[in-house]
């Protein structure tokens, strides 16, 4: 079996591929897939090729692709998935994987995270026998964008829409937190900036999700607003922001959650009123996934909610 970087030209194929393995993963396990089209998974290979070129593999044997994998380098941490393979069972999955963690290592980061469904066990497996370890359960949870109930106690914190002059100082938050290195990232998604005494102790990022046409011109009415990636210091910190987006016309209130028809987040439940506190604003929790670490081990976790797309965790 051969592994090589991905070419613009197998986009559609590698796309067909994700789309088919997880469609038929997803389904025996009575769940939805995470793309209903090819045209979605390949737009999705396609965004992290374009950012980072060499970041998606494909395997290939007697000529016809039979595996697909990402990575995204983030500094010292990289993250791996999603991963597919055509053909289960016949070591396509772990050919892949293993390219991915060669080029992590070779991209400098001695820590490799990801992201897995709990209801997910093939994909347990493969990188628990890789050495990978739970270190987080995630909620993903989605609620409606009425307002939300007054948060109380919010203890001096002031929440502002992100003006370029934060990006700085939220970057070495961030880096401080969670151990990335995504200043690009957080240049595009961060909306909201809180501070206490002047100091930045938190951010929530916010996008229309990409895949159900939100960059297709829509008028936003319909759309999936995905929320995150989000970090605090402090779990109460977190949903103070979360309920400002919720709060109709306050300062941080967002003209696309309140048009939106669903609001959608990867909650971390580390902190251990993290789940609660989502469930008193009104989420509901829609599945449960881990995340799982290799390597340098990671940061204790911060409260926070984990950036969808790109994946980073
Ligand atoms: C998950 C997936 C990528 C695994 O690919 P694969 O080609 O079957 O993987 P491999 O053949 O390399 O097998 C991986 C290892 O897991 C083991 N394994 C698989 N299921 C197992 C189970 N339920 N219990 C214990 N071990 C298991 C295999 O025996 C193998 O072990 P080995 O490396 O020691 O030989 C594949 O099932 C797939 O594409 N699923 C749909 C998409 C998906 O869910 N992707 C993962 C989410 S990011």
């Amino acid at each position: 079996m051969d592994v090589r970087a991905l070419k613009t030209s197998d986009l559609e194929l590698a796309g067909a591929l994700l789309q088919h393995s997880f469609e038929r993963s997803s389904h025996s396990h009575g769940v939805a897939p995470p793309w209903r089209t090819v045209a979605q998974a390949s737009a999705l290979l396609e965004r992290y090729l374009q950012a980072e070129p060499g970041s998606v593999v494909v395997a290939e044997e007697g000529g016809a692709m039979v595996g697909v994998g990402a990575l995204r380098l983030r500094g010292e941490v990289a993250t791996i998935g999603p991963i597919a393979s055509a053909i289960d069972g016949r070591g396509v999955g772990g050919a892949v994987l293993d390219e991915l963690l060669r080029r992590a290592d070779e991209g400098g980061a001695g820590a490799q995270r990801l992201y897995v469904d709990a209801w997910n066990p093939a994909a347990y497996a493969l990188y628990a026998g890789r050495g990978f370890g739970v270190v987080d359960t995630v909620a993903h949870v989605e609620r409606a964008p009425a307002p939300g109930p007054a948060l109380e106690s919010a203890r001096g914190l002031e929440v502002r829409p992100a003006e370029p002059g934060d990006h700085e100082e939220l970057v070495r938050l961030d880096r401080k937190l969670t151990g990335h290195d995504r200043g690009v990232d957080l240049g595009v998604l961060v909306r909201l900036v809180a501070r206490r005494r002047g100091e930045v102790v938190g951010y929530l990022g916010a996008q229309v999700a990409p895949q159900e046409g939100g960059e297709a011109g829509g008028d936003g009415s319909g759309d999936t607003l995905l929320l995150g990636p989000a970090v605090a210091v402090d779990a109460s910190d977190l949903f103070t922001l979360l309920s400002q987006v919720l709060a109709p016309g306050g300062e941080g209130a967002l003209a696309d959650a309140a048009e939106a028809a669903v609001l959608r987040a990867r909650l971390s439940t580390t902190a251990p009123a993290a789940a609660m506190a989502a469930i008193g604003l009104g989420f509901r929790i829609r599945e449960l996934g881990m995340v799982m670490s290799r390597g340098a081990p990671p940061p204790a976790r911060p409260p926070q909610l984990y950036s969808i797309d790109p994946e980073v965790v």
